[in-house]
């Protein structure tokens, strides 16, 4: 026995021996493990009564529409996929002993921050701010309504964005004209600025309509484009929004 076992190669010896840990495997689990552990039936059954014994601690969304008007107020608004208990927390308690046991009111900044707060993994367009810079110290909830927070307006002011070019030009001699009067402004620049431009003026002789010398409008000083600064745009010497003349 012991010169045939010899006889037989090495690998094929091996092979016999993974088969026979293999087959003492499948006998201690078949024979010896408890059924508890691996009775599939007797498994869900044992789990199924574990989770029907934890009591129920959500009430639902719709429930709370029973009793308060803050269901209809936040179905249509910006907040309508977050559910009561997203913000009130588990609310079972209450709609079973509405006067003995009230939800949290989640009245602290740092609250709203956790879906709120910038962060660039967040999908582009989801409303996010910098908690630090944006109205620190007060409550959101002093400023936005929790059942209907609706998204900013948008500035109709060009100096809401443009504040800079603004402030220089109401310190200029340009500081009666308006910005549209050198740019055609499409409303819809001041929702998606990047994607709708505003107009700016191309050639020079679109200075010339008040500085050309033959200009009709008075209060101007003129200039002669012929000879002035001919080779160039005007505001390649003279900034639009702050003309100057030294
Ligand atoms: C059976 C009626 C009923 C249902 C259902 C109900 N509530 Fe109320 N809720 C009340 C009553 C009554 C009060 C107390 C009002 C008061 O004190 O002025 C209250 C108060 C509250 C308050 C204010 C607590 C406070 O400290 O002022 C919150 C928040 C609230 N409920 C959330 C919920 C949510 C979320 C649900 C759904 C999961 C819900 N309620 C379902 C009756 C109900
Ligand atoms: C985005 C989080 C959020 C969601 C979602 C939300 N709430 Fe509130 N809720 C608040 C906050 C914050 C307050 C405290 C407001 C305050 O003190 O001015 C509040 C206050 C309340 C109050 C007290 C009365 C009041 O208006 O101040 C009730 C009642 C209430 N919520 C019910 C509900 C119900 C019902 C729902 C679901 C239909 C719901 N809330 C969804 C955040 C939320
Ligand atoms: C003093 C009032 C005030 C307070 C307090 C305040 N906000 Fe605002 N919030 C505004 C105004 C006004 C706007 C719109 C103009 C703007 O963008 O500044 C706005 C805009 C927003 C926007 C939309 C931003 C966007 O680009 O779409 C979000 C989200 C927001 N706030 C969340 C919060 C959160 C969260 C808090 C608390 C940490 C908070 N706000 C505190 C007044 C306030
Ligand atoms: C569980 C996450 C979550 C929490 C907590 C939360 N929000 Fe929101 N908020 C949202 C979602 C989702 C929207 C809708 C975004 C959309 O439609 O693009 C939204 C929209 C808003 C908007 C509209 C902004 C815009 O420009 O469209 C404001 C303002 C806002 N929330 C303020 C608050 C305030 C204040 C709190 C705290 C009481 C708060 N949110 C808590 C998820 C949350
Ligand atoms: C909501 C903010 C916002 C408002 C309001 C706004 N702008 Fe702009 N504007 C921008 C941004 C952002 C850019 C830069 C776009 C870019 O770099 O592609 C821009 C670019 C421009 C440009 C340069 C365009 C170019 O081709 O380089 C002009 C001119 C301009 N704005 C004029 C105006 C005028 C005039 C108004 C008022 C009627 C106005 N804008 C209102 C945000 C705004
Ligand atoms: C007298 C005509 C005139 C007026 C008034 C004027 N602009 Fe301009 N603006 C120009 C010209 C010309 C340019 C091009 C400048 C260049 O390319 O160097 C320009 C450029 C710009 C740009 C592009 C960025 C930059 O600084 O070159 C913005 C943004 C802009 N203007 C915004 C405004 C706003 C906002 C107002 C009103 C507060 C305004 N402009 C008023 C003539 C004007
Ligand atoms: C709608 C008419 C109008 C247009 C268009 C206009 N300007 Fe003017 N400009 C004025 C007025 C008004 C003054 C101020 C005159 C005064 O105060 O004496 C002025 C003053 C000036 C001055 C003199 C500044 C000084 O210190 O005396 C310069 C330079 C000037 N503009 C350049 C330009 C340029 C460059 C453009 C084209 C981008 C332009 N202007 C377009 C009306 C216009
Ligand atoms: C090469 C630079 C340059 C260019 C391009 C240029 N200017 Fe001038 N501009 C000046 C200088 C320097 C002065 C002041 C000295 C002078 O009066 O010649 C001046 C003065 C002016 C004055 C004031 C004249 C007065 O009598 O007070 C106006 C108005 C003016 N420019 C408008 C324009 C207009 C409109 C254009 C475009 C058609 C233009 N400039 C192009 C350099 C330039």
């Amino acid at each position: 026995m012991k010169n045939f076992w010899k006889a037989v190669p090495e690998s094929l010896r091996r092979l016999v021996l993974v088969f026979a840990v293999l087959a003492g495997g499948f006998v201690s689990i078949r024979f010896m493990l408890p059924p508890s552990l691996k009775d599939n039936a007797l498994h869900v059954k044992t789990t199924v009564a574990r989770e029907m014994v934890k009591t129920v601690k959500y009430a639902g969304s719709d429930v709370c529409a029973d009793c308060h008007d803050q269901y209809q107020v936040k179905k249509n608004g910006y907040h309508r996929n977050l559910s009561c208990e997203t913000c009130h927390g588990a609310a079972k308690g209450h709609t079973d002993d509405p006067i003995e046991v009230k939800p949290t009111l989640p009245k602290l900044r740092e609250f709203c921050v956790r879906c709120h707060a910038f962060n660039p993994s967040r999908p582009t367009g989801f409303p996010q701010i910098s908690s630090a810079a944006h109205n620190p110290m007060k409550p959101c909830v002093s400023c936005h309504n929790p059942h209907d927070p609706k998204p900013p307006q948008v500035p109709q002011e060009c100096q809401a964005c443009h504040a800079e070019i603004a402030r220089t030009k109401a310190v200029s001699p340009h500081v009666a004209l308006e910005c549209k009067t050198c740019h055609s402004v499409p409303d819809e620049h001041k929702v998606t600025p990047r994607a709708v431009k505003a107009s700016i003026p191309s050639v020079r002789e679109f200075c010339a309509k008040c500085h050309g010398k033959d200009s009709p409008v008075k209060e101007t000083p003129k200039v002669d484009l012929a000879t002035h600064g001919e080779k160039y745009l005007c505001w390649q010497c003279h900034y639009p929004h702050m003309p100057e003349v030294k």
